[in-house]
């Protein structure tokens, strides 16, 4: 058994990787109806590897005897103007887990709560490399053209992403 007010935080973690994905696939459908399909299929892993992230709180809360809890989904963004709007909006959406995550670690510092620390651990050093992604991609993107020789073999790069366990 946790702390309720911790709980009721790790289940919203839950929600929220859950909702990363949502938003992941939408921006998978830009470049999809763009036929991108390198892009595409790099959202697509993108999108299940933030369910994964929401099936770890999932079971972290059963393994500390707790009911994970669904919450609604919203609409995310479906409308994008470009691939660079895309790629600053995954950064920005990145960042905003990172701050989710950090709040979570201090309420569980403050509450004593080791396991969910050490826990939580795993979460601090995918969100550096989460961040990292996006900051490399979009600076790739800054010197070239949507559509152009080099976006295309961006493209071809993108389709041999898999999902990583
Ligand atoms: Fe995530
Ligand atoms: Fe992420």
């Amino acid at each position: 058994m946790l702390p309720s007010k911790l709980v009721l935080a790790l289940n919203d973690q839950f929600n929220n990787e859950l909702q990363a994905s949502h938003s992941y696939t939408a921006m998978a459908a830009y470049f999809s109806k763009k036929g991108y399909h390198g892009f595409a299929n790099f959202y697509l892993v993108q999108a299940k590897e933030e369910h994964f992230h929401a099936m770890k709180f999932y079971e972290y809360l059963v393994t500390m005897d707790e009911k994970p809890m669904l919450q609604s989904l919203s609409e995310p963004k479906n409308h994008y103007v470009s691939a660079m709007d895309v790629l600053e909006s995954s950064l920005a959406q990145e960042k905003e887990v990172t701050s989710n995550i950090y709040a979570l670690v201090t309420l569980a510092d403050e509450l004593q709560e080791h396991a969910t620390l050490s826990f939580l651990d795993w979460f601090i050093e995918e969100q550096m490399e989460e961040e990292k992604m996006f900051r490399d991609m979009i600076a790739r993107m800054k010197h070239i053209e949507e559509g152009g020789e080099y976006f295309l073999k961006m493209d071809d790069e993108f389709a041999e992403r898999k999902l990583e366990g």
